[in-house]
């Protein structure tokens, strides 16, 4: 924490996590209390995390927020769902005022002589700055994520330790489990006032260590319907819904069990169920609500066929509010079954529009003197066209920095090391799909991690010595 000049400021990270058993509906909107309990695994920082840096100082007039590098209105409804940072400022003094590490941290200050003008208050203004480094809202738990990080980065700004992810839980209900790294289980908790409705770590991040996770981005685009909004309405007019409150307590054992006994066949098994039941209980809502879509559901088909071949359980996806895949699988398998999604959802680069970019690129943009250099170049310059609409600039100077910045967040392959090898025409014939060109936008293969870290590195912090964001 840096104490010059009246300004206190900390950076911290949080990871995502993805639901093996979901998370749907709440007894309690207010509290956001939930109506079954769930378990997640927590993904590695390495690949997906929020940063967050938050700053107090007396000086600051006002409370003001700057997510992914555009400030929003701190009380933005939206905001106040996700941050809600005021009611979670009066929740930390409330709740923690009266535990042992606030009293413990006034006591320290009054024996080292500090309660002067420059003693951090809870009643100075905040920035807030945060940033994902993945798609915002398409259905990868960015909220969760982005939660997380802010109560965690308060509580170390005023130097409080103790159970927070009941405080997180009531910016965004997933995000009581990214609390947490590996294996975790949100315990709904029966009582009224929510105390008991906390996150538990079931296995740390070291437990299994051949598991790895595979995102199959299909959209970066938000999601039509919120979770928020979609699962009130679900709690309104879903059956199913009840129904599932009666088996998700027996499912939560064999979860639990499954992964101490590292049981990739049950783990895998439940998962898919589970994924299956929510988005049941989706199209039982209504109106209903449909997260996935055609490529989602050649996904799913994809993996039953794929197991099915080898007459085991090697792969396992699960769905959250969107149409984004997430694979479960062991490390033996990965590079086979990214070989598998590659043949018949084939990247862009082979696609028509990429030879259209190569020929813009080359007509417009590139230097004759310097054409070699970007020759090099050209297919990450290509996917940076057609994935994110980057104009691509005029100026050779400038090609090259962005050639720096985009060739690497532009890749199909993306996080730990995948390698190549071929699929045997017996697996092919097994498959029997027909291909659908980029279908799949890209791919991130992660592990398992560790929870929310704080940041030693002063020189990593998102805001400035003024209080503002870096560029
Ligand atoms: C489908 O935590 O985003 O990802 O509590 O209303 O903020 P709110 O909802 P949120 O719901 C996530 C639902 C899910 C399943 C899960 O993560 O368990």
């Amino acid at each position: 924490m840096d104490e010059g000049s009246r300004m206190w400021m900390v950076t911290c990270t949080a990871p995502v996590n993805i639901a093996v058993i979901k998370y749907w509906g709440k007894r309690d909107e207010e509290l956001i209390l939930p109506i079954n309990s769930s378990l997640s695994v927590t993904l590695h920082q390495d690949q997906l995390k929020s940063t967050t840096t938050v700053a107090a100082s007396r000086d600051f007039k006002e409370d003001r927020i700057w997510l992914n590098g555009k400030e929003e209105n701190i009380n933005h409804p939206r905001l106040q769902t996700c941050l809600r940072e005021k009611i979670l400022n009066l929740q930390i003094l409330r709740k923690l005022k009266f535990s042992l590490p606030v009293r413990r941290l006034a006591r320290k200050r009054r024996t080292s002589g500090e309660g002067n003008s420059n003693t951090l208050s809870l009643h100075h203004k905040v920035h807030i700055c945060s940033v994902n480094n993945f798609p915002t809202a398409a259905g990868l738990a960015s909220s969760a994520a982005g939660y997380a990080c802010l109560v965690y980065a308060l509580a170390k700004l005023h130097g409080l330790e103790g159970e927070l992810s009941e405080i997180a839980r009531q910016g965004s209900g997933s995000a009581c489990r990214s609390m947490y790294g590996g294996f975790v289980q949100w315990m709904m908790g029966v009582k009224e006032d929510g105390s008991d409705s906390i996150a538990q770590q079931i296995e740390p991040e070291t437990h299994w260590s051949e598991l790895r996770v595979l995102i199959l981005v299909v959209s970066a685009e938000q999601k039509p319907i919120g979770s928020t909004a979609g699962m009130q309405t679900s709690v309104k007019t879903s059956p199913l819904l009840k129904y599932r409150t009666e088996i998700v307590p027996e499912r939560m054992k064999e979860m639990i069990d499954a992964i101490k006994r590292q049981d990739f066949e049950t783990f895998g098994q439940l998962t898919m169920k589970d994924s299956n039941q929510f988005h049941a209980t989706c199209l039982d809502t209504f109106p209903p609500i449909i997260y996935l879509n055609d490529i989602s559901k050649r996904i799913i088909n994809l993996v039953h066929r794929y197991n099915s071949h080898f007459g085991e359980t090697r792969v396992a996806y699960t769905f959250d509010a969107g149409p984004n895949a997430v694979i479960y699988i062991r490390e033996q398998h990965v590079d086979e079954f990214v070989e598998v999604v590659k043949h018949y959802f084939p990247p862009e680069e082979n696609g028509e529009h990429s030879h259209r970019a190569r020929q813009l690129v080359m007509i417009s943009s590139i230097d004759q003197s310097r054409r070699w250099t970007y020759f090099l170049c050209w297919s990450h310059i290509c996917t940076m066209l057609m994935r994110s609409q980057v104009e691509v600039p005029s100026d050779p100077e400038e090609i090259h920095k962005s050639i720096t910045l985009h060739a690497i967040s532009f890749r199909f392959l993306k996080g730990l090391p995948v390698n190549s090898v071929s699929v045997s025409e017996h697996l092919k014939s097994s498959i029997q799909m027909d291909s659908i060109k980029s279908g799949i936008q890209y791919i991130i293969n992660t592990r398992v991690g560790p929870g929310p870290q704080l940041i030693q590195d002063a020189n990593l912090h998102l805001l400035g010595e003024d209080g503002f964001p870096k560029q």
